[in-house]
């Protein structure tokens, strides 16, 4: 793409320079080994203090800027009414144009507060992708979670630039199959994370939003990485480039019933969850959900200061040089990687570069995780941590035990915003010479030896087999 400002055209920089550092600890390979095995060989149990660059998520882990921190400062903590609740609550209104806005402490409670709300038994919902904690909290209260993303996400390699949607017809036969009475939802996770990071295109959720008229259903736009979305929507999709970022993700909050986001992310802040609604009565019980399980209503599960330094990103997200750079360095480390012959999910998405372990791995069977394998090697050779995305996150098992695999089997390189620079980016392209060198040796994975009924990834433990 053609860039508009010619310090661009050069080395992709960094549109910030560093005020606070802090210090990474170098280890050795023997050192790691030890540290791994002490995990249970999942990278979820490790020491994050033995980690050398962390890209085990994108989420709460970015850096916050000097008007962020200063921000800080300003934190009224009022237990009711605080001026940092009001700050938020019109920076939220002015961007979703959505008049009920509920602050929690992280996405995950927003999820649980409108889709026990919403949900329930024999209830579906129906999403391009559920993220896990998503999922998770719509299967808690018996309701079943359908996936239907596009044909266009299924093949890898290809160049379609919009493989976060949702698969359209799939969508009206399962409202046909289940009875719209029966649908508590559709959710469209946009970017979509468990898809490989792949944006959703304006004319999709137009049409998502046009079926759910036709038939009485609730929208529901997960849109913690947003503004993100917006910038592929800006330089991908017919009409959109004359478009601010912000501009492009406010239609898409007009076309949605209500809002779900992990601040984490696009809000630019270590810890912090919205919930926006339209509908009054949704609201009210919503309200009365939060302040049972988060907090009184203008605080939910944040201080004053955490509102305060959430109410800027919120505006910061949407720089033109920010979300350049941040789109830029993650496509950077995907490029790179796939020069090298990693098999990774093209096109690179907006928060993480994916790679197909089912492919680099080839000769370790889906039963033995390969992902996992990989994610074990990243840490090992370079004290890289990375996420399985396939069968220890979302496989499950038939009557007789047996593993049903994912669709996919992918690690997710995380990047998290505003932390590393591209040195560190082009040392993780380093220690992938050293995969490529093992890959077609490696024909044993993993066992798992634990594991708890929800969200398995986070504590299950490993053996190497
Ligand atoms: N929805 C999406 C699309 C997410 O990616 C996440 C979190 C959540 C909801 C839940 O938000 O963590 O604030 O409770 N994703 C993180 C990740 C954890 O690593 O992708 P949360």
């Amino acid at each position: 793409m053609e860039n508009k400002k010619t310090n661009r055209l050069r080395t992709l920089t960094e549109p910030f320079k560093i005020k606070v550092v802090e210090p990474l600890k170098v280890t050795t390979e023997e050192y790691r080994e030890k540290a791994l095995a002490t995990a249970g060989y999942n990278t979820f149990l490790l020491s994050a203090k033995d980690v050398f660059i962390d890209l085990l998520t994108d989420s709460g882990t970015g850096a916050m800027s000097d008007h962020q921190w200063s921000a800080i400062m300003l934190g009224d903590e009022s237990y009711a009414g605080a001026r940092s609740w009001e700050k938020l609550e019109a920076v939220t209104k002015d961007l979703t144009g959505m008049p009920y806005v509920l602050p929690t402490h992280q996405g995950r409670a927003a999820e649980r507060i409108l889709y026990s709300t919403i949900g329930g038994k024999g209830k579906f919902f129906i999403s391009n992708t559920h993220f896990d904690t998503t999922r998770a909290n719509i299967e808690f209260v018996g309701s079943t979670a359908i996936d239907i993303v596009c044909e266009e996400a299924q093949d890898n390699q290809s160049d379609a630039p919009f493989k976060g949607n949702i698969d359209l017809k799939k969508l009206r036969a399962l409202i046909a199959e289940h009875g719209k009475e029966n649908i508590a939802a559709v959710i469209m996770t946009v970017t979509n994370n468990s898809s490989g990071g792949q944006p959703v295109s304006m004319e999709n959720y137009k049409e998502v939003r046009r079926i759910c008229d036709e038939n009485g259903l609730f929208l529901v736009m997960d849109g913690c990485r947003v503004a993100e979305n917006s910038y592929f929507i800006h330089h991908r999709e017919p009409g959109y480039n004359t478009k601010s970022f912000r501009e492009i993700a406010q239609e898409m909050f007009s076309l949605s019933d209500a809002f779900v986001m992990s601040a984490k992310k696009d809000g630019l802040v270590n810890m912090g969850g919205l919930l926006t609604l339209r509908d009054s009565e949704l609201a009210v019980q919503c309200k009365n959900l939060l302040i049972i399980s988060e907090g009184f209503a203008t605080y939910g599960g944040l201080s004053g200061r955490d509102m305060e330094a959430l109410a800027v990103g919120l505006v910061e997200v949407f720089d033109e040089d920010y979300l350049h750079y941040r789109i830029k360095s993650t496509t950077y480390l995907g490029e790179g990687l796939r020069k090298k012959g990693i098999p990774v999910v093209w096109p690179i998405g907006g928060h993480a570069v994916y790679i197909d372990a089912k492919e680099l791995y080839k000769n370790i069977p889906l039963k033995e995780y390969p992902g996992q394998a990989l994610v074990c090697d990243l840490y090992l050779k370079g004290g890289i941590r990375a996420v399985e995305v396939g069968s220890v996150m979302f496989g499950k098992y038939d009557e007789n035990g047996e593993l049903i695999p994912a669709e996919k089997e992918l690690v997710r390189l995380a990047i998290p915003r505003r932390v590393y620079t591209q040195s560190h980016i082009d040392y993780v392209l380093d220690v992938f010479d050293d995969i490529i060198e093992m890959r077609d040796q490696k024909t044993r994975g993993f066992e798992i030896t634990y594991e708890p009924p929800f969200l398995r990834h986070f504590t299950a433990n490993f053996k190497p087999l």
